[in-house]
């Protein structure tokens, strides 16, 4: 940072749920601006204000819709001009698309099209699109921190051949991109090798941010004139929130937990480009962990 700038973190989809206790324990731990996104202009607006009410005064909303490349533009532009880079980011944004009935009934359903076409578009293909604006204007020693999901567990892709190139050191960003193409035309053919189920294009998004943020740490670290800049995925937890009719067992302040720590890591000996729960290291290419009741 040059003299009389300051620090800036953006949380996306802040509204409410996880993202939005990101955003409180970020302010506390965080001496920059902590701006709260979200895509609706009115819900982020009462959200900033309700923690700013409750003494969170670098707290700002900006609104951010992850499938709106505009939006995330005119976010970056906003921030490049206030602060001069982006010190934390962290993707929270996602949906869950529910149909009729419980939770165990859509698990068992097959997805819609549509469904699946959203899912992608928002987890996957709009994480990626705030990465690729966003990155330009990361400051070194950035954290980046993209919250993922155990339902993104390898152990649910059925191909072996797409497992082994989801995990590939050599994998980019263009293949995966094909990949979460390759599945929003094919993903409702069962012989294709994806996960199933009205979980799967949900799974399918996760292992796709997972398989990215792996990707993308390489490609952060080779580049010499911002040294030290670090992204993560991590899960955190079935957590109580809208996306699975509250059902989480865990609180959103435990939920919160994990994304802050990895946006706080201090310079050293620390998860680079890693899948992290509960604060620990998962081996996300070995683990054959299906780890269930989370979203
Ligand atoms: N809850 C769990 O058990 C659990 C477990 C593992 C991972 N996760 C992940 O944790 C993250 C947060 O989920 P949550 O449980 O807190 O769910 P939530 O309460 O439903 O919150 C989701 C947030 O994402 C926002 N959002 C959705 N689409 C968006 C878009 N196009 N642009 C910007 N924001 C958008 C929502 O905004 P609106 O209010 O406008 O819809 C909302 O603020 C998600 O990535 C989820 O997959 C959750």
């Amino acid at each position: 940072m040059t003299g009389g700038q300051t620090a800036a973190a953006l949380v996306t989809g802040a509204n409410k749920g996880i993202g939005l206790e990101i955003v409180r324990q970020l302010s506390e731990k965080f001496s920059g601006t902590v701006y709260l996104t979200a895509r609706d202009e009115h819900r982020g607006q009462e959200a900033a204000k309700y923690l700013q009410h409750d003494g969170r005064k670098n707290v700002q909303f900006l609104r951010m819709d992850v499938t709106d490349k505009k939006s995330i533009e005119t976010a970056r532009d906003f921030i490049k001009k206030s602060h001069g880079g982006l010190d934390v980011l962290i993707n929270n944004a996602g949906i869950f698309v529910k149909t009729e009935g419980s939770m165990q009934d859509m698990m068992q359903r097959p997805p819609t099209p549509e469904a699946l076409a959203d899912t992608i578009a928002t987890n996957f293909t709009g994480l990626l699109d705030v990465c690729k604006v966003m990155f330009p204007i990361l400051r070194p020693h950035a954290r980046v921190v993209n919250v993922s999901s155990s339902l993104g567990t390898l152990a649910r892709m059925k191909s072996p051949e797409l497992t082994h190139k989801l995990t590939a050191e050599t994998l980019t960003v263009d293949e995966l991109e094909k990949i979460l193409a390759d599945y929003v035309k094919s993903g409702l053919d069962e012989k294709s090798g994806y996960p199933v189920g009205g979980f799967g294009p949900y799974a399918m998004s996760k292992i796709g941010v997972t398989a990215l943020t792996r990707v993308l740490q390489r490609d952060l670290a080779e580049d010499q004139s911002r040294p030290d800049m670090v992204i993560n995925a991590c899960c955190p937890g079935y957590v109580a929130t809208d996306l699975n009719n509250n059902m989480g067992h865990l609180t959103v302040k435990q939920g919160a937990d994990t994304p802050v720590y990895l946006a706080t890591l201090k310079d050293g000996d620390i998860p680079r480009g890693q899948f992290v729960k509960q604060r620990k290291v998962l081996n996300w290419v070995e683990s054959e962990g299906d780890l269930k009741a989370t979203m």
